[in-house]
């Protein structure tokens, strides 16, 4: 209960720090173009979990990371994450109205203005990692750059947001849809915890290997019980429209493996996340309480 106390609080401190940082980042709501710089505030800041800034934090603790490093690449992910998520809710993709409690981008703006918003974040996101230090090493410096680039793009999370429009009235493998997840979620979620990692000094490749492993299980995780959330959940509180996939007939976890036995997944992947840690002892207990939460939440 205390371990938990903690955490909560742990991860309250990094969620502020996120909006301090993301609200100094991007440009301010007075700044020409006006009504895009409102609209890219409006859908990044005031919302969400956070959950690819606070992993990229606590992998950051791990490898002994100045956090003023692990900042830049925390408001990264996330602005990746939220570009992400307006260009998933445009009519031409997921069609929703709802997002974090509130109206989505294209409906508070316009749909032309969420397209730019998106674009302009994703820009954003790969200015600040080219313009802050991130690292000691100029080239571990551009291989981050890569690495964010590569999950990212059609190799990464828009490569798995086009399978999973062409996949809309299909029956999916489990290797297929495994496939289509790890790229549209785990990606970005991946890159989350290796880019914090990687903000420490002479982290050796054994640990780095550690916790590649897991967060490769987490991403996928994460996509797992997002599909479930989307059947047993509410949409006041998911904040986004509850039974979305099945209405709208995509393939998931739940629609191809049942209920039960997407749990039982979501399960296993979390057992096999706590595992890769276990040589970290105490040192990687945030990213085990990260795994709890991703597992455990409601939203
Ligand atoms: C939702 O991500 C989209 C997926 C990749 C499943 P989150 O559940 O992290 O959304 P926010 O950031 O908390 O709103
Ligand atoms: C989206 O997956 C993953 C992204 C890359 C944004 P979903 O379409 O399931 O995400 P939600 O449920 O709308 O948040
Ligand atoms: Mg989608
Ligand atoms: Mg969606
Ligand atoms: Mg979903």
């Amino acid at each position: 209960m205390q371990a938990n106390n903690n955490f909560q609080e742990w991860a309250k401190f990094h969620q502020s720090r996120m909006e301090a940082v993301l609200d100094r980042v991007l440009p301010s709501p007075e700044v020409m173009p006006q009504r895009l710089h409102q609209a890219m505030r409006y859908a990044a800041l005031g919302g969400g979990k956070r959950i690819r800034p606070l992993l990229a934090f606590a992998a950051g603790e791990i490898t002994g990371a100045p956090v003023e490093r692990v900042e830049a690449v925390a408001a990264a992910v996330e602005m990746i994450h939220v570009y992400s998520l307006v260009h998933d809710d445009l009519p031409c993709m997921d069609d929703d109205a709802l997002r974090r409690g509130k109206p989505t981008c294209h409906v508070q703006f316009d749909e032309a203005t969420a397209l730019l918003v998106g674009d302009s974040l994703q820009s954003l996101a790969f200015q600040l990692m080219a313009e802050r230090t991130l690292t000691h090493s100029p080239s571990l410096q551009l291989e981050m750059i890569r690495l964010l680039a590569l999950a990212t793009g059609s190799r990464g999370m828009a490569g798995g947001q086009a399978i999973d429009l062409d996949s809309v009235g299909k029956t999916l493998t489990q290797t297929e849809l495994e496939f289509m997840h790890i790229h549209k979620t785990g990606a970005l979620i991946r890159a989350s915890v290796m880019l914090g990692a990687h903000c420490g000094q002479g982290v050796d490749s054994d640990l780095l290997d550690a916790i590649n492993h897991y967060a490769k299980c987490i991403g996928l995780a994460f996509q797992v019980v997002d599909d479930i959330l989307d059947v047993e959940s509410s949409t006041a509180t998911l904040g986004k429209t509850a039974g979305k996939d099945a209405d709208s007939n995509k393939p998931t976890y739940v629609s191809t493996l049942g209920l039960g036995a997407a749990r039982q997944l979501a399960e296993e992947l979390h057992q096999n996340a706590l595992s890769a840690l276990i040589d970290l002892g105490d040192r990687g207990r945030r990213l085990v309480q990260l795994a709890d939460f991703i597992l455990r939440r409601h939203s």
